[in-house]
Order: structure tokens, then sequence, then C-alpha cells
């Protein structure tokens, strides 16, 4: 069947399609309800389906002939180790950590966060979470003490296992002082931790709280799979939104487990057996769903890597990885590249490994430009496909379908939509657009599995954010169009999220906090252009009358406040001082305006605008301060 057949055949027979999906996997008992809806009117999927995650992922794998095909494959060039799991190794050792964390009293439906770098370990909790039928919730290592507090008081965690340290590059990133000042932080009550000590950082262990991950796991014993209902929740994944407080999407166990399974083979091409690789961090959707659960499932081998593009030691290291272990797919961000090809513009570094194994080069998590697409084509000599998806989604709305029917890739497109994803272009007022119109990029309901069903805790926001503004539509909060040929163009976020380096952070988050500055009468927080991060985030800011502060120093504390609370991740460290900002009469903040003249961009004056010589007064500031 040709990819239009299988796509119109996924969006009229929903129901068939995914059954028939849902058949390549090991239910303990198979969903006799395909598509439903829960309370809340969300329309759910296989909900009386009886499964486990991990058994699907490990067990079932160890009993059907790959109990000795390699699971796992731990490469850190920061930390000189390499270690490998066999399906059977990495099965038994989820089942005794599995154990371990059922010790301290972790049973199913409980939640269990994980603040970890890129060790196996990261993914063996997540895994004996899943056994338990515990709901996990990765912190990324990156985010500072505050964030990891919020995450603790949203979740309300029975256990949270950490490490003592990450590596970057060189850097060691003490994981334990931060984790305690969370704890502290945060009013939920302190709960257990497991902390694995690595060599590089000793831990100081809180007596009676925190327990050696080493030395519980001795006398730990393994445990079984726990059988879960296909619509309980496998994890949460806190992500950036348009305020300070993150959203905990929350991930169903049945609905994963089927579209990781089928997004391997109809977008990635890959069959068991074959090693895949994505380059990310466990802390972001890419790392749930492609370091960890989707090779898996597949039964594939999976690359665990501690380490960078670059500096780890040079340009090279993507390219010995993914030869040393014969990667058939090495999927990463954009940023990656952008900082390969600076280091080594014309791709020396390529030619001395064997890529051979290599199919496919995959791009997500920001925009592809044309440039960084073109480079890694030319100088890899492969084959690059952006795909487009979000943490909401766990894989991919569109995406070159090389499973099904590959395609002629566009640069600047994410090709096709995935089967299961009514991708529509809205305008203003919720109609749908024509092609090459531009407007809001949403998904006509029912979304396919593995998205998103609610927010944790605070299901009336995932209405507020995503369902209400265009009833029937889940809104993705990106823009773009669709083109005659039905290729998708996502041209950027309409709202306050920005990609910095592939990372999802908030202005509104870094508004906030901007604006916590006793200097600070009025700020807008907003993402520019750059060459290698994709976007920076800017901050323009009114000083209060009487305060007298220069804009180095300003800006010094500023950064130094938005690392405290976030983390060096925001890459916060550009702030302008400013006498007016462009407003509605009303008073709400044109940052849409702000966003193009800080781009340089041809911008209409709204016609809502209070005070139109401020735009010619920020022209010349951003002018004065060479932004662009
Ligand atoms: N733990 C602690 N700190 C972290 C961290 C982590 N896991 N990840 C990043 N940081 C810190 C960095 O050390 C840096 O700190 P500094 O300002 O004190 O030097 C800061 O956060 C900014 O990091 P980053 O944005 O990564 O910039 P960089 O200049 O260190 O590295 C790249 C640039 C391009 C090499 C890097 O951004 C990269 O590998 N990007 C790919 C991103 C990616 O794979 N994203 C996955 C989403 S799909
Ligand atoms: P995250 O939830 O961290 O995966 O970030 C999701 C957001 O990243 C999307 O809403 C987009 O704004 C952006 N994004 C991800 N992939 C792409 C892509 N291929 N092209 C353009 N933007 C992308």
């Amino acid at each position: 069947m040709s990819y239009k057949e299988i796509y119109q055949q996924s969006i009229e027979q929903p129901e068939d399609f995914w059954r028939d999906k849902a058949q390549a996997l090991p239910w303990f008992k198979f969903p006799h309800t395909i598509l439903s809806k829960d309370d809340n009117g969300i329309d759910r999927w296989f909900a009386d389906g009886e499964m486990n995650t991990a058994y699907m992922a490990l067990d079932h794998h160890v009993e059907n002939g790959r109990a000795d095909q390699l699971a796992l494959i731990y490469d850190s060039p920061v930390s000189g180790q390499k270690r490998q799991y066999t399906y059977r190794e990495l099965r038994d050792e989820v089942a005794k950590a599995a154990g371990m964390i059922a010790d301290q009293g972790v049973s199913k439906g409980d939640r269990v966060i994980i603040y970890m770098p890129m060790i196996p370990e990261a993914a063996i909790a997540m895994l004996a979470c899943a056994r338990l039928g515990a709901i996990h919730s990765v912190v990324f290592g990156g985010f500072a003490a505050n964030e990891l507090a919020v995450r603790i008081d949203d979740a309300e965690p029975a256990l949270i296992i950490s490490a003592s340290c990450g590596i970057e590059i060189s850097k060691i990133i003490e994981y334990k002082p931060l984790l305690d000042e969370a704890i502290e932080l945060a009013s939920h009550d302190t709960p257990k931790c497991i902390i694995l000590q690595r060599p590089q950082a000793a831990a100081a262990m809180t007596a009676g709280r925190d327990l050696d991950w080493n030395e519980t796991m001795v006398s730990a014993e393994a445990v079984d799979c726990t059988p879960v209902k296909a619509i309980d929740p496998l994890y949460i994944l806190y992500t950036s939104g348009t305020t300070g407080k993150p959203k905990g999407v929350v991930r169903d166990n049945g609905g994963h487990a089927v579209a990781m399974n089928y997004s391997m083979h109809a977008v990635y091409d890959i069959n068991p057996g074959e090693v895949f690789w994505a380059a990310s961090d466990v802390g972001w959707v890419v790392g749930h769903s492609y370091i960890v659960y989707a090779p898996l499932l597949r039964g594939c081998t999976t690359i665990f890597y501690e380490g960078k593009p670059i500096l780890t030691p040079d340009a090279g290291a993507f390219w010995r990885v993914a030869s040393e272990y014969s990667a058939s797919a090495l999927f990463a961000a954009p940023t990656a590249f952008r900082a390969i090809k600076k280091s080594d513009p014309d791709g020396e570094m390529i030619k001395d490994y064997d890529l051979s194994a290599l199919k496919t080069i995959f791009m997500a998590g920001e925009r592809l430009d044309p440039p960084t697409y073109e480079w890694t084509v030319e100088k890899t000599g492969k084959p690059v496909n952006d795909h487009w998806w979000q943490t909401e989604t766990g894989w991919a709305i569109a995406g070159n379908m090389l499973g099904l029917e590959p395609m002629t890739v566009k640069p600047g497109s994410a090709t096709v939509p995935a089967p299961g994803y009514n991708v529509k272009i809205l305008d203003d007022y919720g109609t749908e657009m024509g092609p090459n119109g531009q407007g809001y990029i949403a998904v006509k309901l029912p979304l396919p599995p593995s998205c998103m069903p609610t927010i944790w805790n605070n299901h009336e926001r995932f209405v507020d954010d995503y369902l209400e503004r265009f009833p029937g539509y889940y809104v993705s909060g990106d823009g773009g169009y669709i083109d005659d040929d039905g290729y998708v163009f996502v041209m950027g976020r309409i709202d306050d999220v920005i990609n910095i380096a592939g990372h999802r952070l908030s202005t509104g988050e870094m508004e906030e906090i901007v604006a916590d500055h006793p200097a600070v009468a009025e700020c807008a927080v907003f993402g520019i252009n750059d060459a290698l991060k994709g976007e920076v985030p800017l901050g323009m800011v009114l000083i209060k009358d009487g305060i007298d502060i220069d804009e180095e120093t300003l800006n010094n504390e500023l950064k130094a406040m938005v690392r405290k609370k976030i983390g060096a991740i925001a890459c916060y460290n550009k702030t302008l001082i400013v006498t007016r900002l462009p407003k509605t009469r009303s008073g709400k903040i044109l940052r849409r305006v702000l966003r193009q003249i800080a781009a340089g961009e041809e911008y209409t004056v709204p016609s809502t605008i209070d005070d139109p010589a401020s735009l010619a007064e920020l022209e010349s500031v951003i002018k004065d301060h060479d932004i662009n």
C-alpha cells in the first residue's frame, strides 16, 4: 500500500488501523475496546487492555530468542567507560532494581522521580518503575534545584533516584547538593532517596533518608512484572509551557507501547536486531521514546551515549560512535550538527570512520534549517530526515515515512503527517486553511495512541492549553503551513516557548524571574535567532525610576538569577535596557512585534498599538546592540 492509502485508512478507520498495530505486541490481555472516551471526555486507546511495558520491552524478547542480543550499549567518553548489556542482563538488572524500589514501599501508581545523568542506571530505574506499574518522572540533569523542587511538589514522589554527579565535558556537576536543596525547597514530605555513587564525586548521604544504589541492589530480589491497564500512566514528563509552572505530560502504557513499536517501522524503518542511536538525554522526550522505550520494544540495540557532539574529544565523536557500534540510524537535534559543522566545516573527521552501516540520519527537536540539512547530506552522503514532534505526542506528528513509502525531501519541511495525525492548518477563527495558508498547526481529534490524555494534577490546564481554543482540535503551539503536495512546514512556536540547543524552555518563566529583580519595572523575554543554538533568550527591561544600574551589571545579575532558578541550559545572557515596551491600548506587551524587530524581519504595526513611536526606538536599540 502507498503512504497515501495507509494514511487515509488511519484517519478513516482509526480503530481497525490501531487494533492491527497493537497486535504486534505481547499483551497479557488484548484490548477489546480500541478507542473510547474517559471520564473527562478525552479519547483513550486500548482502555481494557492489560500489559506491562517492561515485559514487552525486555522479558518478551528474552523469552523469544533475543536473550543474548545486546539491548543497551553504554559509551561514555566523559568518564572513559564503556559497558554493554544483553537483553537477559538488562532484564535481570531491571527486575532486581524493581525489587529494590519495591522494598522502599513503592507500588503501582506511585511516582518515582529520577534525576540522573546519561548512565545505564537511568534506563534501569525507568524500566524498573514500569515493571512495578509505578510512574516515573525523569528530571533532566541540567535543571537547577528550584526546577526539581517544583516537580517534586507536583508529582509527590514516594522515592527519588539520583546519582552523585553528571559530567559535562570535563566539568563535574554534583547532583546531590542540588537534590538536597530541592528537597529543602519542596513542601512535599521528604521521601527516601537512592543514590548511585559515581567515582568522579562522592555524595554526602543523609542518614535515615539516603540509600546507596550499589549496596541496596546487592540484597534486592528480582520481582516480576505487575500487570497494568493500557491507560494506566507509564510516566510523567514535565515540559515547559508559557508560565513558570511546567506541565506534567502524562503518558499511558498501552498507546505508548503501540506507537513506539509502530514508529520504529513506519518513521525510522528499523528492524528488530538493528542498532538505533538517539544522541539525546533521558531527561527529554527523545530520550524516553528513542533511547529507552522504542528501540527495546522493537527488539533493537540502543546506545546510551554520555558525551557531546564536539569536545568529547572532538567533532568526530558522533561518527566514532556510529561506526564503532554499526548504528543503522543516528538521531539528534540540528544544533548538534551545527556544532560539528562549526568545528569541522569540511567534514574531514567523517572520513576517518566507516559509516557503511548507517542508513539514515534523523533530526528533530527544533527547526532544521536548510544549510544544516544540506551540509549534513553533502558531508556524510547519507539521507537526512527532519521530523516534527513534541513531548505531548511522544512520537512524530510529521516525518518522512521511510518504512511506508520514502518521499523526496524538501529542505525546511518535516515532510508528511504520520499515520493517525489528521494535521490541519487553522486560521484565527478556527477555519481550516487551504494549501500554503500559514496558521496554527492543529490535529483534528482523535489524536493517535501515545499522545497525552491530560496534564498531571491539572486537567483544566490541559483543556485550556490544547483543546479549548479550537473545539475538536488539538492545538500544537507551533505555526506553519502545508504545501500543495501535503508537506508540512513548521515555522516556529506561536507562544512563549523557545528551543535553545534543542532544549525546550519557557520565556514566560524567564520573564517571571527577570521581573523579580529589584531594579526591573517591566520586562519582556523572547527568543532571538542564534547561529549555533537556533534560539537564545533576550530580555528587554524597563528600569524602575530612581534606580541607576548599567546594562552589563544588570545582565550579569539576571544571568545568575536565571541560572540559579532554571539552570545553565536556559543560556540567558542578553539584556537590553529600554525606556518603553510596545503595548496594546489595554496594556498587553506586543511580543510578536518585539520578536520580529529583534529578528530584523518586516512587521506590520498592529492597529491596537498604544504608542507607535516605541517601535522606532526599539529598532534603534536593537541596531545599536547588533543583536542579529
Ligand atoms: N547537566 C548540567 N548542565 C548542563 C547539562 C546537563 N545535563 N546540559 C547542559 N548543561 C550546561 C552546560 O554545561 C552549559 O553550562 P555553562 O554555561 O556553565 O558552560 C549550559 O548548560 C549550556 O549548555 P548547552 O546549551 O548544551 O551549550 P554548550 O555550549 O555547552 O554545548 C552543544 C553546545 C551544541 C554541544 C550542545 O548544546 C548539544 O550537544 N546540543 C544538542 C542538544 C540535544 O541533543 N538536545 C536533545 C533534544 S532532542
Ligand atoms: P519538545 O517537547 O521538547 O520535543 O519540543 C517540541 C517543540 O520543538 C515543538 O513544538 C516545536 O516547536 C519544536 N520542534 C520539534 N521538532 C521540530 C522540527 N522538526 N521542526 C521544527 N520544530 C520542531
